[in-house]
């Protein structure tokens, strides 16, 4: 109740934010001036702080310190180990003591973060705090890190066991990215990275999704660095890269600050965190996001709305790649239940659930029932034997009438929204 002598402010304001991703070849090369380049193209001039993820520095240590030794930009190193195990608070706190330190300015010295994920997190992080936000140049050294984490403006850390509870919406005026830095990351996070490639062309992203299917395991076999010579005139790397950092920054542009809760880029995403959290021996983030994209597909397919011969082009599409089909906690329903009534939680109690409808194209549908996640979750369990069904197989399960699970997949295949 308004009381006679109680007043009331209302501060209104908006932050208009540009960043850019960039991508760039040899990047380490003295000649090529972006890694040394200021946000905004001019020349640093005070001591710039340069994390470096320790594997990366085994590989590329000598060439970066040449790099700025030969074009003269005073530096301090600090190394970072990569692994969800180490994106820690203590690890946010420790970059900004190296700040301090080196006496980072508001402006004028931002940091450069040259490693996957977890340290873009963390540095990120880091840059988002000290002094209430400096600015800071990104170079993601991982697939995961430069097809998804590149356009997200992002970061965090995990706390008390839950992932990236902590965390802002920061991002850094310039992310640049060397496909070359990839050639020496193991094969298992090529295929991660590809499961959130996968993610965008199942969405939005026919064409995408063609050269994922024609090309996915060379892709993993080179770690995307096919020449000329071995490809032709096609340059499937660079294609599947391209395309898929246009499809996350599509996404999530009109939606940044993540206040619009229906999310067609969270596809893959809705079963998959606590498989993510629970699985052991330990998944990798694409391997349980392009799961959860399987799960969402065998849902879609059991209500009619994806077609039997374009969910088998997906499992063979994602078992080209080398990434597997399918874990023991996809097949418990139990858990699913639990995964659905958790990503709920995160969506003001909303389902939200993204559907294909085709491949590239997507509903919304807000009315899963318990027994669609039982028969998803059993269709998941015939794919735990260590070999793929073939085609025949794969389309005798899903023809198996939806009745022995308690509800008529016709019915609700009108109600995707
Ligand atoms: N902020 C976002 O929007 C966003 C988006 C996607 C992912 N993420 C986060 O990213 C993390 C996963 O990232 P990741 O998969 O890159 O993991 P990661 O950073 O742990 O890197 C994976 C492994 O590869 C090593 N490595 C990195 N670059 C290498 C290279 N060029 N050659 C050889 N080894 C190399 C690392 O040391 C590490 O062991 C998760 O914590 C996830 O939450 C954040
Ligand atoms: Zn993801």
């Amino acid at each position: 109740m308004k009381r006679a002598r109680d007043s009331r402010w209302t501060m209104t304001a908006t932050r208009e934010v540009t960043y850019e991703v960039v991508t760039t070849s040899d990047i380490f090369d003295p000649d090529n001036p972006e890694l040394g380049l200021l946000p905004g193209g001019r020349m640093g001039g005070g001591t710039r702080l340069v994390v470096i993820d320790e594997a990366v520095e085994r590989v590329f240590g000598n060439k970066i310190r040449r790099y700025f030794n030969l074009n003269n930009i005073a530096v301090e190193y600090m190394t970072l180990c990569g692994g969800e195990e180490n994106k820690t608070i203590d690890a946010v706190l420790k970059v900004a003591s190296k700040l301090s330190e080196i006496g980072t300015d508001r402006v004028g010295t931002p940091p450069i973060a040259i490693g996957g994920g977890v340290l873009q997190d963390i540095v990120g992080m880091t840059a988002s705090l000290y002094r209430r936000g400096i600015p800071y140049v990104r170079v993601p050294t991982t697939l995961l890190g430069q097809i998804d984490g590149s356009v997200s403006a992002k970061n965090g850390v995990n706390y008390e066991g839950c992932r990236n509870r902590l965390g802002t919406f920061a991002p850094p005026p310039k992310t640049l990215i060397d496909r070359a830095l990839l050639a020496t990351l193991p094969e298992r996070q090529i295929r991660s990275g590809l499961g959130e490639a996968l993610k965008v062309a199942l969405i939005k992203d026919a064409r995408l999704f063609e050269l994922l299917e024609t090309h996915g395991s060379e892709l993993v076999r080179y770690r995307l660095q096919d020449s000329d010579a071995r490809s032709g005139d096609s340059q499937p790397s660079l294609e599947v890269i391209q395309r898929s950092i246009t499809g996350m920054a599509e996404g999530l542009t009109k939606n940044l600050w993540e206040s619009e809760l229906k999310r067609i880029v969270d596809y893959g995403h809705t079963f998959s965190p606590i498989v993510e959290m629970r699985a052991l021996p330990k998944l990798h983030h694409g391997e349980a996001v392009a799961m959860g994209c399987l799960f969402s597909a065998v849902l879609a397919a059991n209500r009619g709305l994806l077609n039997p011969e374009q969910l088998i082009r997906i499992i063979n599409t994602t078992a080209g790649i080398g990434l597997p089909l399918t874990h023991p906690l996809f097949a418990d329903a139990d858990v699913m239940k639990e995964a659905l009534a958790d990503t709920m939680r995160h969506r003001d109690n909303n389902q939200h659930i993204t559907f294909l409808a085709d491949i590239g194209k997507t509903v919304f549908v807000e009315d899963v029932v318990d027994a669609e996640i039982e028969r998803a979750s059993a269709f998941m369990a015939h794919l735990l034997q260590p070999h793929v069904p073939d085609d025949a197989a794969l389309t005798k399960l899903l023809s198996e009438p939806g009745a022995t699970t308690g509800y008529d997949a016709s019915q609700l295949a009108h109600r995707a929204v």
